[in-house]
């Protein structure tokens, strides 16, 4: 039974500002800027004209929810008006799945939510964060927001993380390090960390730093050199782990993400959490848990759909950096993102943002196979054919 009060995004927003006054800090207007993860949107397009978009900018799950799911949330409608109402056993499923316990869960309205504690809990009284540049930016956010610092580590000539480098950084900061920041596959490139140098970065980093591990794109991979970081929370490292619903499930819209941890971080992370989390999602994301059919179906319609536009892109001359996540990073041959963004924008292709300094390259979400053909003419449209990739630098 959850007998707290759902929670709205603005009562979210100053929930955390509040956690934050309570620290003697303010919150940086840019914390909480409009965007995804919070406070209000910017004005968007209309419904009809958000409806007309592919839309490929911001690696959601363009398939939406499986049956199972739908039917789950659309049989607890009913408990709409409700504060406590049995809410599925969520925290249990989620136990189960990972062989933990109830007290290594915590519950966030999404991912996002579980990132931006983790940094609350770890980065005030000026601790940094250790991450890779380019990468997700909900952390780094979080800690300009409370005046914390971020480490920065650029990624390798080949987009991977150079996880020696960021090691490197947190045994010369040990004493001002607050967290370790991995992302597995990254964002925006969508490559893994391979097992070997994640066990390598959670066994060389000082004992006690907390790490935190983003696996929102973890139910897309397919590398066998990748591998979950939950056994090392088994282990009992001081190891958080960050999954979502948001991307195999399809409930980006409906907020629901968790972290796995001791329970002692858990503990500690609670105190930061405002757990906005609805009554249909919870359900959902029970029925996502159980529903390993749809998901492996899920994942073999995304990364169907992915190979073949790569191997398109790549036959017409424009490397894309290897992916296990449902988005790509394709190479612009030498031309800069932004004004190929609002070319795209013009066709009705809504494309990812520029992440510098990657800023010849594009990111992609991989939508439905209809969305991808109306990218893949506008990339025709745009872009001339070169000879083949294999002669081409990613
Ligand atoms: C790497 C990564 N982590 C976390 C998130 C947050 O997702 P959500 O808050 O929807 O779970 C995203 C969203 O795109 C992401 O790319």
């Amino acid at each position: 039974m959850d007998l707290r009060q759902p929670v709205s995004r603005r009562r979210f927003v100053g929930g955390v500002a509040t956690v934050l006054g309570a620290l003697g800090l303010r919150p940086d207007a840019s914390l909480f800027a409009q965007g995804r993860q919070g406070g209000a949107r910017r004005a968007g397009p209309s419904i009809e004209e958000y409806d007309a978009f592919a839309k490929l900018a911001n690696n959601e799950n363009n398939y939406g929810p499986p049956k199972s799911v739908m039917d789950a949330m659309t049989s607890v409608w009913r408990y709409a008006n409700r504060y406590g109402y049995p809410d599925g056993g969520i925290v249990q499923a989620i136990a189960e799945h990972h062989g933990v316990k109830p007290e290594n869960v915590l519950l966030g309205a999404g991912s996002g939510e579980i990132l931006q504690v983790v940094g609350l809990t770890y980065l005030h009284g000026n601790k940094k964060v250790i991450g890779c540049d380019p990468t997700y930016a909900t952390v780094y956010q979080t800690a300009s927001g409370i005046k914390a610092e971020a480490i920065k580590i650029p990624l390798n000539k080949d987009y991977s993380q150079n996880i020696p480098a960021m090691i490197e950084a947190a045994n010369k900061n040990a004493s001002s390090v607050g967290l370790f920041y991995l992302v597995n596959p990254n964002n925006p490139t969508g490559m893994i960390i391979p097992a070997k140098d994640v066990d390598l970065a959670v066994k060389s980093v000082p004992k006690d730093m907390p790490i935190l591990i983003d696996e929102a794109y973890h139910h897309f991979v397919e590398s066998p050199a990748y591998a979950t970081s939950v056994p090392y929370v088994l282990e009992g490292r001081p190891v958080i782990v960050a999954r979502t619903f948001s991307k195999i499930a399809a409930l980006a819209g409906m907020r629901l993400g968790y972290a796995i941890a001791p329970a002692e971080v858990i503990q500690k992370m609670r105190a930061y959490s405002i757990s906005s989390i609805n009554a249909l999602v919870k359900h959902g994301g029970v029925a996502s848990l159980k529903d390993t059919a749809g998901q492996a179906e899920m994942k073999a319609k995304i990364n169907g759909t992915k190979k073949k536009y790569v191997q398109m892109l790549e036959a017409y001359g424009y490397p894309v950096i290897p992916s296990d996540a449902n988005f790509f990073m394709v190479s612009l041959g030498g031309r800069e993102v932004q004004p190929v963004i609002e070319e795209f924008r013009a066709k009705g292709v809504l494309v990812g943002r520029p992440f510098p300094p990657m800023t010849q390259h594009l990111r992609v979400s991989v939508g439905l196979p209809e969305e991808m053909d109306r990218f893949m003419k506008g990339f025709k449209e745009i872009f001339s054919q070169k000879a083949s990739t294999s002669a081409n630098q990613r």
